[in-house]
This record gives C-alpha cells, structure tokens and sequence, in this order.
C-alpha cells in the first residue's frame, strides 16, 4: 500500500500535538487544576462507579448532564452539546463545515493548537492572523478577510491560549456581526477570566460558546460543552459519536456539577496565585512576562530559553516550551500550580537563569 496516495496531503505534512513524554515531580505545562478532589467526594465517586453497569453502553448524547448545564446557564438543553472535552467539538464543527464552500477556517496566531490541527485534518484552508504586539486582534484585517473571504468558522480563544489575555470585547462583536459563518468564542478559561459571551447568544444565531471541564479539576474525564443556537446544535449532534462520552464521565460529570460550588474558592486560590506569581516574574531578570485572565503566563526569555526548560526539567519542573521558529520562538508558559509550586517554580527559574546572564 502506497499511504501517501491513500492518506490526505494536509495530514501527512502535518506534525501530531506535540506533547512531553518526560514526567515531572511538578506539572505546570498542560493549565490543569492543582488540586485533587476532595476525599469525600473521591469516595462518592467509587461508590457511584460500583453501581453503574460497566457491561451496557452509556446513555447517548449525554441526557442528564446536558439538562443540568443548560439549568445551569439559563439555556434550554437543545442549545447545548456535551463532547469528549471540547477538543472534541472543535473537530465536530470542523467535520461538519463545508471544507470546498467555506472560505477557509480564520484564526489568529498565536492561539490555541488544536483549532489549526483540527482544520487541515479535515480538510480546510487555514488563514492565520497574527495578532498585534499586544496580542489583541488586528481588526481591521480580520474584517477585511471576512469580507473578501467569508471564512466558514473563526476561532477566538478567550482567553487566548496561549498569551492569556482576553481579546478587546468590541472587536470580537464586530467579528461575529460581520461574518457569515460560525464564530466561536472558547471560554475554555471563563472561570478564571470571569468574563463571557454567553448573553450574546440571543443576538447572533452564528455564536457558538465552548466550555470545558479540564481547567477546573477534572481534565482526565474529557468533558466539552457547546453552547450554540438549536438548529445548528442539532445538525451538530449528529456529526458527534453516539456514545462520545463514557458512563463514568457522565456520572462524575454530574456530581462534579450537583457540587461546584465547592470548587469555587479553589479558583479564587488560583487567581489569587496567578496574580502573585505574575509579580513574582515581573521582579526577575531575563524574562518578561505578559498579564493574563487565565490560570497560565506566558512569558518571553532573553537568553537561550532551551537551557532554561531544561534546566527547569532538571529540577523536576515542566512547564510548557514552544517551537524556536515564529511568534513565540523565546516564549515559554507556566501553568499556575499550588502555592508550594509556584514558589518552587520562581525559586528554580531564578536559579537557572542566573548563570545564563553570566
Ligand atoms: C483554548 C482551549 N480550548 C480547548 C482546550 C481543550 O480542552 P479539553 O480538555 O476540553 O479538550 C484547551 C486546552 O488546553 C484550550 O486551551
């Protein structure tokens, strides 16, 4: 079998999500909540997985969470679509999508990697615009390629993955005003940015919202939530698998959501964190960091960052390094970890780029 004539051009020059198969004592790389479950609710959970019935398929489309979410964000369920985290819905909308009639998929760049990965597996131009210097949206270019090209969904991460910040609110409405297709706003973040879309959905029927479990505490369940007008949900939903979602991330799903407020002062604790972290980086020399409304920083190194990854890895810290090629060729960014991780994480990087400045 000749693969290249089998597999499609766009996917074989195409390189897999790159990510570190070395482990770390400290893992501030993949924007993850520090924090374990609390005891008690570990233990319901085990309870909860003894009575399911491992033997029959989940309940399809997800049904019960589904109803709680939409309760949850003052929508009805038939605007909502649950996914296998929401990378999985990103490749929902992009299979569903006209590869040969939209005007390609528009996203800007830096920005989240799986938007990029997702379009060319399945088939779609990709147009990349770079952001300003501030990481804001250059707007006029974007509206200017709405108009010349119509793209078939634009992809806005906010806040965007990975700068941290949250693009200007007025530009993001002109865009979703201007354009035919779908536009996304990925508040994959929200609850640490505090800051949504989500009252907007009443006005543009070409809105869709992303949300997602992982960056509050349960990144291992894989569960993505879509919030988007009814009649697209429902063309949506039938690109999606019938059993996407597995029994015990449904049943965790739902307790997670019976009790999260529980979760909330963890993720005062983390924003609380962010911002004494982003002072601690501001006092050290050879790096500049960038304000952020999410649970990560990006910053830019003077030296040769390279050295200074690895000597973080050295000391049992992984953070998250970037190709040595384009926007964020000397950056790197840092997952905001516990108390005792950030401190360790300062005290390290101080430590290995003292000598770099040598
Ligand atoms: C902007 C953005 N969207 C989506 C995701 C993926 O989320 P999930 O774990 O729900 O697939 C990430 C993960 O890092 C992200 O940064």
């Amino acid at each position: 079998m000749e693969i290249e004539k089998i597999i499609k051009e766009g996917v074989l020059g195409q390189k897999a999500y790159p990510i570190e198969s070395r482990t770390c004592r400290i893992k501030l790389d993949a924007n993850e909540n520090p924090y374990p479950l609390p005891p008690d609710l570990k233990e319901r959970l085990l309870r909860k997985i003894d009575s399911l019935s491992l033997n029959r398929y989940p309940s399809a489309g997800s049904p019960e969470m589904r109803s709680s979410i939409a309760g949850n964000l003052g929508v009805s369920d038939d605007m909502i679509l649950i996914g296998n985290g929401s990378d999985e819905l990103i490749q929902i909308l992009l299979t569903a999508v006209k590869p040969e009639s939209s005007g390609g998929i528009m996203i800007p760049a830096p920005t989240f990697a799986m938007y990029k990965i997702g379009a060319v597996n399945a088939g779609h131009d990709v147009i990349e615009i770079p952001l300003d210097d501030r990481f804001d949206l250059p707007i006029d270019n974007m509206l200017d390629i709405i108009s010349e090209k119509s793209p078939g969904i634009t992809f806005l991460s906010y806040p965007n993955n990975p700068s941290g910040n949250c693009f200007d609110t007025e530009k993001i409405k002109k865009i979703i005003e201007a354009s035919n297709g779908i536009v996304v706003v990925d508040e994959a973040y929200f609850n640490f940015s505090r800051k949504t879309f989500l009252p907007c959905l009443e006005k543009w029927d070409n809105l869709v919202i992303l949300r997602t479990f992982s960056k509050v505490g349960l990144a291992a369940l894989r569960i993505g939530i879509m919030v988007g007008n009814p009649s697209l949900i429902h063309q949506l939903d039938k690109v999606r698998l019938p059993y996407n979602l597995n029994m015990i991330s449904q049943a965790v799903g739902q307790l997670f959501i019976e009790r999260a407020k529980e979760f909330l002062p963890k993720i005062d604790h983390i924003i609380a964190g962010r911002d004494r972290l982003l002072d601690k980086l501001k006092d050290i020399e050879g790096i500049d960091p960038y304000p952020s409304d999410a649970n990560f920083i990006l910053f830019s190194c003077h030296g040769d960052k390279n050295s200074v990854y690895e000597g973080l890895i050295r000391k049992g810290i992984l953070i998250k390094n970037f190709p040595s090629s384009g926007p964020l060729k000397d950056c790197m960014r840092v997952t905001v970890g516990t108390e005792e991780e950030n401190r360790e994480f300062v005290e390290s990087l101080r430590e290995v780029i003292i000598p770099l400045g040598e």
